[in-house]
């Protein structure tokens, strides 16, 4: 049998004594209760609703950003707490964990570890609770209600964040992450706790109130989710243009390239007739598309002569390195293999992967024909900008063999938009459209 890694064995430790706890909990919980209560029907599917409610909320974190979530799920773990006697609240908030850690296809040991931490939490709070005068259901006939609330989420926050940091002290690297990235600011917490105080509340005056939460809370969800990506999506855009900007600033001779590639993928996008999510990326990835020239030095960027080849695998490696920097950016995945495939040529021939046809993404083909456009019509280190009349003859030269021939009629297109005297163009443009 080969050898068991150091941390998988840590893991394992870890996760058993986890679940020694548990099992010492929930026993010490059932000695604890002299006459069990059985749940009555309408209990039964309080409970499974609960449940039900607690797997989801697992299932559905909110995703902030790449390794950022909100976990829902605290404030109905109060609740089960609020609402059911041991050991009832310990077998909902735990099942209902169960399943939702298993439909994320969470590792044992994570689950193992979240299915503790919940049942720990459940019962001290409940413990608590009920020591300082609390009552199980939950019912606020009195102020005094308030000092067993706040000993119970006092609890709930302390058993959480004592565990954690037992963890992060003794526990492995990826158990360390993994917890760490579930870890939620102390408001926030807060705040959920007490939600799942309301819904106790709710739930102990208007049990059938729960066919009206599910569909509310499902909506609030779906709109701040699609908010979040929203945002997160023009903040990338953002910090890709902020990006974009101290390239421009390196290269006095380049200054505005990007910018210029930029608005001409954008222009050729829209009357390609693309979406307009995309069309921002694709503008966005112009902006960067040479992001990997940071990389390379000056000196062989603006050498007159020709270029050793030591000197050239540097500029071929530019797609490649500037769509790994854009890669660690969230929600722009995309504009990264624009970013990368840029160079590739429909005939196969381009680099770094010699992508050929259409299976270089459509946002690359524009952004090569926007990069070629600006680069012809500049002045450059070694020669002035070329006529129009040239340029139009060199993409009738290369369209079908450099360029795609969708995009370059589209920028055909475009120039004749511009009222630009091109009479020749427009016979290409029936000829590739
Ligand atoms: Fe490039």
């Amino acid at each position: 049998m080969p050898m068991m890694r150091r941390p998988v064995i840590m893991q394992r430790i870890i996760s058993t004594a986890f679940l020694l706890i548990w099992s010492i909990t929930l026993v010490a919980a059932a000695a604890t209760q002299k006459k069990p209560h059985m749940l009555a029907p309408g209990e039964v599917g309080l409970a499974l609703a609960l449940a039900l409610l607690l797997a989801l909320a697992k299932r559905f974190p909110l995703r902030v950003a790449r390794r950022t979530r909100i976990l829902l799920d605290v404030g109905l773990i109060f609740t089960t707490a609020l609402v059911f006697p041991a050991p009832w609240s310990v077998l909902v908030a735990g099942s209902g964990t169960l399943i939702g850690m298993a439909l994320n296809r969470r590792e044992l040991p994570h689950i193992a570890i979240d299915f503790a931490v919940v049942v720990v939490e459940v019962f001290s709070a409940q413990s608590v609770y009920v020591q300082l005068g609390g009552a199980i259901p939950f019912q606020f006939e009195s102020r005094l209600i308030v000092v067993p609330l706040i000993g119970a989420i006092t609890t709930m926050l302390a058993v959480d964040r004592l565990l954690t940091s037992a963890l992060l002290q003794y526990g492995p690297y990826s158990v360390w992450r993994w917890f760490k990235s579930r870890q939620q600011p102390l408001t926030l917490h807060v705040a959920l706790l007490l939600s799942g105080v309301y819904l106790a509340l709710l739930l102990q005056t208007h049990p059938w109130s729960i066919m009206l939460i599910v569909p509310s809370i499902t909506l609030v969800y779906l709109s701040l989710q699609a908010s979040l990506r929203k945002a997160l999506g023009s903040m990338t855009l953002e910090a890709v243009e902020t990006l974009a900007d101290l390239i421009d600033r390196r290269d006095s001779y380049t200054a505005g390239h990007s910018a210029r590639v930029a608005e001409l993928a954008e222009r050729l996008a829209v009357e390609m007739g693309l979406p307009r999510d995309e069309v921002e990326t694709i503008r966005a990835a112009g902006r960067v598309h040479d992001l990997g020239k940071m990389e390379i030095d000056t000196c062989i960027l603006t050498k007159p002569g020709r270029l050793t080849d030591d000197e050239w695998e540097f500029i071929r490696h530019h797609p490649i390195a500037g769509a790994e920097i854009l890669s660690r950016f969230a929600g722009f995945a995309s504009g990264a293999k624009y970013v990368r495939h840029h160079h590739e040529r429909w005939d196969g021939r381009g680099y770094p992967d010699g992508l050929r046809g259409e299976e270089i993404p459509i946002g690359a083909r524009i952004i090569a024909v926007a990069d070629a456009f600006d680069a012809m019509t500049s002045d450059r280190h070694y020669r002035k900008a070329l006529s129009l009349d040239l340029v139009v003859e060199e993409f009738k030269r290369g369209a079908g063999t450099q360029w795609s021939e969708d995009v370059v009629a589209a920028l055909f297109r475009i120039l004749r938009q511009e009222n630009t005297n091109l009479g020749e163009v427009g016979v290409l443009r029936v000829a590739v459209a």
